[in-house]
């Protein structure tokens, strides 16, 4: 083993700097000592999208995208999927161990006793549009909840913190479900203490007239399985938003919304929306070498494909077309499954494909199930949020207590214009 450190020499100068190595990285603040002249500001590294920089230690997640591998805090997915249950692992998530039964005894009452939101929150769904996006809904509601709770400002607090993260997990899944009924023009229905995290959430979409819900276990038990598996994906682009906002020491509802936000989009969360849209649109097995043709020219994505860290079946792909069995044999088969399964089919053997490493990934056949189980095309990036709010609140607390960490602030290249005159609009008139 040689010496874990860079030489690098500075051909302007000639001079030869010695950039220690640590954890496989190399500080980029150590450039700052290569400079033209002394009072140069010293060598930037530049790094649009973040490709190959980490903004952050983290003891969170680990995902190995050449060999498909994820992790929470060590614990591989397929094996919490199949042994474990959200509210177990969102714990493990926020506090790095497997709660003993004590703990997760204590969990499920903070998050089942925070699940109720205030009686205004109801009329400030009102006031929304029939046709709003729930997760605009979504985003918004949960930024107002700050508002709700002005303690949370004590970010420095860790009993403050600790409560507003039960408050969090406990009533995502409530606006949600509020979001969906406003949209539909149904009455919100109330928490149900007796159900489970995802057996609540059903409750609150689809009770009707019926005394006591009762969901159905499949069902439950799928979407659980869902909540594991989105419950966090490292340094994403909302994780990054989560911890950006969170540095300037804003609340965590502000910065879940922010997060949120982020999450929305369809190159990250909204995609599971996307693919269904995609799929109808698709329609039949006989247009996909037709819609393949255009991906490869360029109009348009193949959504539900591709990763910045996979370049390998994404494992939580996998566990989802597994789950999807189990749901179909309760809801029956989605018809789009049939055009997913071809077009996986097709896309894997194209050389398009192959050469940019491009696979499914989460958002490819969750919307499918979601379909089947009866949620609104709009509300799949809801689902995803939910889950993966334990993610985010993990992931700025690591951030929070991280002594390297500051206000996040990135560098830039500026390649604009150097001092020049103010020109008046007369003399701009005269060219
Ligand atoms: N369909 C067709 N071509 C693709 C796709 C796709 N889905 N994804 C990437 N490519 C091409 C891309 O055009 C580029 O080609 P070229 O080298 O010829 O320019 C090459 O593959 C590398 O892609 P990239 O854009 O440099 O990759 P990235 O790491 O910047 O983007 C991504 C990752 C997820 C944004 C992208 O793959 C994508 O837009 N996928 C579709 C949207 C999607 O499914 N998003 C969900 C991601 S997983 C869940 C989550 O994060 O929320």
């Amino acid at each position: 083993m040689g010496k874990p450190s860079l030489t690098v020499t500075d051909n302007r100068t000639g001079k030869t700097f010695e950039i220690p190595i640590t954890n496989e990285s190399i500080r980029s603040a150590d450039f700052r000592q290569m400079k033209e002249s002394p009072d140069d500001f010293g060598l930037m590294c530049y790094d649009p999208a973040f490709m190959n920089t980490a903004s952050c230690t983290s003891k969170i997640t680990y995902i190995d995208g050449d060999k498909g591998i994820l992790m929470y805090r060590g614990y591989p997915i397929d094996q919490l999927a199949e042994k474990s249950n959200f509210m177990e692992v969102s714990y493990l998530t926020l506090y790095g161990e497997l709660p003993s039964e004590a703990e997760i005894s204590q969990w499920i009452y903070n998050i089942t006793h925070h699940t109720l939101v205030h009686e205004q929150i109801k009329k400030f769904m009102d006031g929304f549009h029939y046709d709003a996006h729930p997760m605009g809904m979504l985003v918004s509601t949960v930024a107002a909840l700050s508002t709700f709770y002005p303690d949370a400002k004590k970010v420095r607090d860790r009993e403050v913190r600790q409560l507003q993260t039960h408050r969090l997990i406990a009533k995502m899944p409530t606006i949600a479900a509020y979001a969906y009924r406003h949209s539909v023009g149904m009455r919100y229905a109330y928490p149900d203490n007796d159900l489970s995290y995802t057996g609540n959430f059903l409750n609150m979409l689809f009770k009707t007239t019926e005394v006591k819900y009762k969901p159905d276990p499949v069902l439950e038990r799928a979407l659980d399985i869902l909540f594991i598996l989105h419950c966090d994906h490292e340094q994403n682009c909302s994780a990054n938003a989560m911890r950006a906002v969170g540095s300037a020491e804003s609340d965590p509802y502000s910065c879940v919304a922010a997060a949120a936000a982020a999450l929305y989009g369809p190159l990250h969360g909204g995609a599971n929306e996307a693919v269904l849209r995609m799929l109808t649109e698709i329609g039949s097995k006989s247009k996909i070498p037709e819609f393949i043709k255009k991906v490869k020219a360029g109009e348009g994505k193949l959504m539900g494909f591709g990763h910045r860290i996979y370049k390998n079946y994404d494992p939580r792909a996998k566990i989802i077309k597994q789950t999807a069995d189990a749901v179909f044999e309760v809801t029956g088969k989605n018809p789009l499954l049939d055009i997913a399964l071809e077009l996986e089919k097709i896309a894997l053997e194209d050389e398009y494909f192959i050469t940019r490493k491009l696979y499914p990934n989460v958002d490819f056949y969750s919307g499918i199930i979601y379909q089947a189980m009866g949620f609104p095309v709009d509300l799949f990036p809801v689902l995803f949020a939910i889950p993966r709010t334990a993610g985010w609140i993990a992931q700025w607390e690591e951030m929070l207590d991280d002594p390297e960490q500051k206000i996040a602030r990135p560098r830039q290249v500026f390649l604009g214009y150097g001092r020049r005159d103010y020109v008046s609009m007369s003399q701009r008139a005269k060219g």
